[in-house]
């Protein structure tokens, strides 16, 4: 009997592809080529399942190029790649790797508060550019993270364990703004407050931004917003490009309005605004927040579960659209 065509749009650990071949027709990319949405659409054509990453872009126009298709598993929490409405009334199930990347991103999260409290960067590039000639006291003079206070902005699971971190290990105030407040328990649980979006921009001294990116968070943080944080708060962002406006941003950064800022997702990544990359008081990340080892390979087993779960055996793991389901049932 035919096995069913599955496209795996990038490249992908070896044992992945090997553990998919053993119930599809694969076509992968382990070349790791740049497709346009067009090839994409192409390779789509007569496949009923993707292995798909953030990069690729599923929405109404590439699923009209795709006839047979009937599940997309993303390879990332995150799915603004996806045009899920579209993708529904399409027949199509979407679905996304949940919780298998929810500490190793909130270390990253808390890394990159660290290195930018701390200067760790700026140092760095001084002491190899040859430029460390004397100590002196002010020399890369950052701020506390220990007894701060932590502003978290969007408080699913990765914000919870940024807050845990940040409670727990290092003794800081938490406060957060999210759409909907947490449970008294977890509250309890994080050591966090529930404040307003303007108590929490005026009165985090870091401020750590892991809310999903819609047309709803779209410039979530710009000038206005940067305009009433303290001039010594410092801003990560591991959410997504876009909930900053990065011009606005490097703005802040270069006129001190904001002491500091960590980024690893930017507006058009991989492309980054040119601001960003000549302002000294910035750290700079290619969108590595979830990277590593285990935990990518934890997320491209769940991508293939969910392409196995569905195709072979009618269940996925983790569905984001689950009325398909039942539509199809
Ligand atoms: C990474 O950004 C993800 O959404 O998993």
């Amino acid at each position: 009997m035919n096995k069913p065509r599955i496209l795996v749009a990038r490249s992908v650990f070896p044992e992945v592809i090997e553990k998919l071949q053993q119930f599809f027709d694969v076509e992968h990319n382990q070349a790791d080529e740049q497709w346009t949405k067009q090839q994409l659409g192409e390779k789509l054509h007569d496949k009923v399942g993707a292995f798909t990453t953030g990069g690729e872009r599923i929405d109404a126009q590439t699923l009209a190029a795709a006839p047979a298709l009937k599940i997309c598993a993303n390879m990332a929490v995150g799915y603004n790649n996806f045009d899920v409405p579209a993708m529904t009334q399409r027949g199509v199930l979407a679905t996304n790797t949940p919780d298998v990347l929810t500490e190793t991103t909130a270390d990253f999260g808390f890394a990159l508060l660290m290195a930018t409290a701390r200067r760790i960067s700026e140092s760095e590039h001084f002491l190899r550019a040859g430029k460390w000639g004397k100590w002196s006291y002010d020399m890369f003079a950052g701020s506390d993270v220990h007894g701060s206070t932590l502003g978290i902005l969007g408080m699913g699971r990765i914000g919870q364990g940024i807050a845990r971190r940040g409670a727990h290990g290092f003794g800081m105030n938490v406060i957060y703004h999210n759409r909907s407040r947490l449970s008294a328990e977890l509250e309890g649980e994080c050591k966090a407050r529930y404040v307003t979006k303007e108590e929490l921009l005026r009165t985090a001294d870091h401020l750590v931004l892991v809310l999903p990116y819609s047309a709803e968070s779209h410039h979530t943080i710009g000038a206005a917003e940067l305009s009433q944080m303290k001039p010594t708060a410092t801003l990560v962002n591991i959410a997504r490009g876009g909930i900053v406006d990065d011009a606005a941003l490097a703005k802040a950064l270069r006129d001190r309005t904001i002491a500091a800022a960590g980024l690893d997702v930017f507006e058009g990544e991989p492309k980054v605004h040119p601001d960003l990359l000549t302002v000294p008081n910035v750290v700079l990340t290619p969108h590595i927040a979830s990277a590593t080892v285990p935990t990518r390979l934890a997320m491209a087993q769940l991508a293939a579960d969910n392409l196995i779960g569905f195709l072979v055996h009618g269940k996925p793991l983790t569905p984001l659209n689950p009325d398909v389901l039942k539509a199809g049932a």
